[in-house]
């Protein structure tokens, strides 16, 4: 029997991850959120019907949480953070003291324990995105060894970033220092069902595709981007956290993306398709402020770590995707 701990586990990530790992009839979960993100709707009380899932209500920025949690947990998925764009730009301190808080109290409840969980931390490309604002150049594709950079500390879009950059620090030191298995990824544009509302292009499609909204504006047209569908993002992290090739020092941190590019013209083309509605006039609109043209991840060393690499069509997440936004129209925001 595996005991694994998934915080944020009412989130986007979270949920999904937990229907995977309960797919192994040998695991059994324990989901901590405070519910702050993460919803108590359909999806997720149809998860918490299983047996094998217990959820916890809770806010991981209290310190008297942790000595109520188990102490004999084989992994720990730490994905609870405050992630999404709006609140970078309204609640910066926040953000800030929620990330970094949380994860500070995750390392020292796992300092404390005996038998040490394995840990997953997730960052963000956000960490190494000021690099190319700042100095105009990143390799592409993007490996994980670029410099880590908070391009204006006094842009509040940056105060997210922070937390991931100093997060990962956090990580490899702790993990050094007190001897525990860990392993760092950093996501690059996941998508699926359940993803929240506003704010991503492909929810922020769906939503104007349903509501059948026409002239139809995109952002950044030529812009690319690639995009990675949730179930192959779950089985990433479950491979990374399960191969004893992360087991070592120093730990590995590794980029989990898709690698085919696609400009925002053509993905709403493909959501089109998959939607079967096309609206008769089409906006080009300028890029989001801060927005880079081309975004794509290096996945080399996940492949060679442990023999990953992304399986779904685009055309059948978004379809997928699409269906569960015109079921789940506004409950969700
Ligand atoms: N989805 C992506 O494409 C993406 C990209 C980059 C990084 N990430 C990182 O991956 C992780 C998971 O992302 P997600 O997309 O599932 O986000 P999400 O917002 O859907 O899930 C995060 C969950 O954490 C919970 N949470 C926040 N603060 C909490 C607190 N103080 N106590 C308890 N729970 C709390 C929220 O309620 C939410 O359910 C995050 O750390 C995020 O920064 C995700």
């Amino acid at each position: 029997m595996k005991k694994i701990l998934i915080t944020g586990g009412a989130g986007f990530i979270g949920y999904h991850l937990a229907k995977h790992l309960l797919t192994n009839t040998k695991n059994q979960l324990v989901l901590v959120d405070n519910l702050q993100r993460g919803k108590m709707d359909a999806d997720f009380k149809e998860l918490l019907k299983n047996k094998r899932v217990q959820f916890i209500q809770a806010d991981l920025t209290k310190p008297e949480f942790y000595s109520t949690l188990d102490t004999d947990f084989n992994q720990v998925y730490h994905l609870a953070a405050v992630n999404h764009t709006k609140l970078f730009y309204e609640i910066p301190q926040e953000v800030l003291r929620i990330n970094t808080l949380s994860l500070i109290y995750i390392l020292e409840w796992i300092r404390g324990l005996k038998k040490k969980p394995k840990l997953c931390f997730t960052s963000s490309n956000e960490a190494y995105a000021g690099a190319l604002a700042s100095f105009n150049q990143l390799p592409i594709p993007t490996p994980e060894n670029v410099p880590l950079v908070i391009s204006d500390t006094y842009n509040a879009r940056w105060s997210y970033a922070a937390t991931k950059l100093v997060g990962e620090l956090f990580v490899i030191f702790y993990a050094k220092a007190y001897n525990f298995p860990a392993v760092i990824v950093r996501p690059h544009n996941f998508y699926g069902p359940r993803a929240g509302y506003g704010g991503h292009v492909i929810p922020d499609f769906c939503e104007r595709i349903a509501a059948k909204v026409n002239p139809f504006p995109i952002y950044g047209a030529d812009d690319t981007r690639t995009f990675c569908y949730i179930s192959d993002v779950v089985l990433a992290m479950r491979m990374l956290m399960d191969s004893p090739k992360t087991d070592g020092q120093p730990i590995e941190t590794v980029h989990i993306g898709a690698s085919d590019e696609i400009t925002m013209e053509k993905l709403a083309d493909k959501m089109f398709s998959a939607a079967g509605w096309k609206p008769k006039k089409i906006i080009s609109r300028p890029s989001p402020a801060g927005s880079v043209k081309r975004r794509l991840a290096d996945i080399v060393k996940i492949k060679k770590l442990v023999g990953w690499q992304p399986e779904t069509s685009l055309e059948k997440g978004l379809k997928t995707t699409f269906e569960w936004y015109k079921e789940n129209p506004k409950k969700y925001s």
